[in-house]
């Protein structure tokens, strides 16, 4: 049986594959919410004959996807993205978010600065008034990371490598590592961002700022809050 977090993903991650049309460029997301709506959306193409294009944001939601016959392509080869569907690991009341939980925030936010909409599909325990409770993923360059960590240790943001189950360094898709940052709260997500984009290393961090548009929430009722 589903436990009621997965059903509420998959409650956000159905809806959201009815509001694609036919002809759409669709921007794929990554993770477990987002697998529930490409499963859906790829019924759809087959049942409803849909012409889309999936734009996807890691090598896993690639791999889905083919594995469902949706057509892709790459953020380089369409003229824009008429919508991207995505998960989140935080939100908050001023549609801030977290992501890069699963590793691919760098190709999320390039694919998500290329759509005309953003929506990301959530279930209900992601939504806080503040987000930090979820560590902040920071995708760094594996040359000079160790000092990268020293320097976030200095700035008390109490950093650590993101490991994989056999305690190797976890890398991305494109062969850099991941520094989480704990910090339970942050209470001025710009400022942060604008401090780790300064330094050398940093190759992008999971603070979505400014960039969604609609945030759909699975819970006991369906809720869809559009800034
Ligand atoms: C991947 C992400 C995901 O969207 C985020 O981690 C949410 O994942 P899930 O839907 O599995 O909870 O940012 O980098």
């Amino acid at each position: 049986m589903l436990s009621k977090q997965t059903l509420y993903k998959k409650q956000a991650g159905e809806y959201a594959a009815t509001l694609i049309e036919d002809n759409m460029v669709v921007g794929l997301g990554t993770g477990s919410t987002v697998r529930f709506f490409i499963e859906m959306l790829a019924k759809r193409i087959n049942t409803e004959g849909l012409n889309i294009v999936g734009v996807t944001t890691s090598s896993k939601t690639s791999a889905l996807a083919k594995s469902l016959g949706i057509k892709l392509s790459s953020v380089d080869e369409v003229p824009y993205i008429d919508i991207t569907i995505d998960g989140a690991d935080e939100v908050d009341l001023n549609f801030n978010g977290i992501k890069g939980g699963g590793a691919a925030l760098l190709f999320e936010k390039i694919v998500a600065l290329n759509a005309h909409k953003n929506i990301w599909i959530i279930d209900e325990s992601k939504y806080h008034d503040v987000i930090g409770q979820f560590p902040l993923p920071v995708e760094v360059v594996p040359y000079g990371s160790y000092q990268l960590l020293k320097r976030f240790e200095e700035a008390d943001l109490n950093p650590s490598f993101r490991r994989t189950a056999t305690g190797s360094r976890l890398t991305t898709d494109v062969d850099n590592y991941i520094i989480d940052l704990s910090l339970e709260q942050i209470d001025h997500p710009k400022s942060l961002a604008y401090f780790l984009e300064q330094i050398i290393g940093v190759v992008e961090h999971g603070l979505f700022l400014n960039i969604v548009d609609e945030v759909i929430i699975g819970g006991e009722q369906l809720k869809i809050i559009t800034k």
